[in-house]
């Protein structure tokens, strides 16, 4: 997607290695108009597909994945992070490690929000080691319910969350693909949409 690619070499700011700081429009401030057209060009894709839901990890993944479930018209769910009180029965769940922050948590959603007829699609924020939507993925298969594809807004195609995804036999459609970083500068390779 040419107008994000832009976007992440005007407004990105690579830290370190291999972190990519995307904090004005996609994880802390959100760019709306940005995400619309992020869940709009995801949309136009699964269109004709027979997606009955759209499901995401909170926080970042919440704001394009909104945006695919409206253009779908289709519910959107996000799995939590934290168990809350109002979480009382039958919750699914997965865990799952963070590499960036070296601790393992429990993802989990209301399995209410899941059956076994629903064609799901998982959208994120970011792919790195694939493991937030591997448990995204364990969670809909533990209802279940069939996973379409898996769309990214930003892969970093040095990492090995592609891999891990497609060995399981999992469509993976990013906007952006990061090849690399050089001299804090990023590189792209041709993006799936
Ligand atoms: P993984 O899910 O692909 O295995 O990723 P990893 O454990 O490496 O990353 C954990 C968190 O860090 C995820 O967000 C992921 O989206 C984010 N992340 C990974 N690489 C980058 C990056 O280069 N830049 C930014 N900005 N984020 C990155 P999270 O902990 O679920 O956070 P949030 O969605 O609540 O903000």
């Amino acid at each position: 997607m040419k107008k994000l690619e832009e976007r992440i070499l005007q407004d990105g700011n690579v830290l370190g290695e291999n972190i990519l700081k995307v904090d004005s429009f996609l994880t802390h401030q959100v760019d709306f108009s940005l995400m619309k057209e992020i869940g709009q060009v995801f949309a136009e894709h699964f269109r004709d597909t027979g997606i009955t839901k759209v499901v995401t990890i909170e926080a970042s993944g919440i704001a394009p994945a909104v945006y695919t479930a409206e253009a779908l018209n289709v519910p959107m769910i996000f799995a939590k992070k934290s168990k809350n009180i109002t979480m009382t029965e039958g919750i699914l769940t997965a865990e799952v490690y963070s590499f960036t922050k070296q601790v393992t948590s429990t993802v989990s959603i209301a399995g209410k929000f899941l059956e076994s007829s629903d064609k799901v699609l998982v959208i994120d924020d970011f792919l790195a080691n694939g493991q937030a939507a591997n448990g995204l993925i364990k969670i809909i298969e533990e209802a279940g319910a069939e996973v379409a594809a898996v769309g990214i807004v930003i892969e970093k195609s040095f990492q090995d969350g592609r891999s891990l995804l497609e060995a399981q036999g999992q469509t993976v459609l990013s906007l952006a693909r990061i090849d690399r970083f050089e001299n804090g500068k990023v590189v792209f390779r041709e993006a799936d949409l």
